[in-house]
């Protein structure tokens, strides 16, 4: 398999920043003069964000772990397909809020299910592919998801509505992963103030192998937005 671009993860519990560091990370690849495009799992394709919405969608019928995790490999197989694979192709560097680690981790950890049956339907789905780099944006349960309601009315999804034990060994889980995958994944203090964690994202970004160095004229892990 020969791919070009890189493959930048981001993961977390809920509220943990995902999303705002995806932006992050967006515009320091910008600056950077790299191409970069930005999606997330579930979803991230027209077909695949209709699996999102049975996966996530707190609706009568139940959805067994077994089930939940085929089907978040299935919308992962169709990312892989349309989105992320043609993309990295392209050259274009890939910024996916969420990826495998968060199945591992929710599923895995949390629901449960086998992890030595999610490491072989990984392999099925995505051959030898693996991020390039993942941020683990990591915090205290609690604050996570403090932060996540803040955001929204109420509990919509059916991870949303799980309890903080729930969320204790996802966070576990992926504190787990990261120790025994130092080199991919890098650990985050997302409990930090904003322009703190950026400092921190930008530091990981400025040592990633084949992004050019110095070529933006202003940098130097100052917060973005300041000029937005
Ligand atoms: N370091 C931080 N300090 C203070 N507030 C933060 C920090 N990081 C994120 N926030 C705020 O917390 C809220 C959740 O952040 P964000 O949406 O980026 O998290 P997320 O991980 O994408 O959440 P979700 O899993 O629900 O998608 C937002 O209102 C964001 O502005
Ligand atoms: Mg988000």
């Amino acid at each position: 398999m020969s791919t070009k671009g890189l493959f930048i993860t981001l993961e977390g519990i809920e509220g943990a920043g995902k999303s705002t560091v995806a932006r992050w990370v967006g515009e320091w690849l910008g600056r950077h003069q790299i191409r970069a495009t930005l999606t997330r799992e579930p979803g991230g394709t027209p077909l695949a964000e209709r699996v999102r919405q049975i996966v996530l969608e707190l609706g009568a019928e139940g959805l067994s772990p077994t089930t939940e995790t085929l089907l978040m490999f299935a919308a992962r197989g169709i990312h892989l397909e349309n989105l992320i694979r043609p993309a990295l192709e392209r050259g274009d560097c890939v910024v996916c809020d969420r990826f495998t680690d968060a199945t591992r981790a929710y599923q895995g950890a949390g629901r449960g299910v086998d992890a030595a049956w999610i490491e072989s339907l990984a392999r099925q789905v995505q051959g030898s592919l693996q991020p390039d780099c993942t941020l683990l944006l990591d915090l205290p349960v609690p604050m996570g998801l403090e932060r996540a309601k803040s955001r929204r009315a109420a509990a919509t999804d059916r991870f949303e509505a799980e309890a903080q034990a729930f969320f204790e060994r996802v966070r576990a889980a992926y504190l787990e992963l990261a120790r025994r995958e130092p080199q991919r994944i890098h650990v985050i203090d997302a409990s930090a103030p904003l322009r703190r964690v950026e400092r921190q994202v930008t530091a990981v970004l400025e040592r990633l192998p084949g992004v050019a160095r110095g070529t933006p004229s202003r940098d130097g892990g100052s917060a973005g937005g300041e000029t937005a």
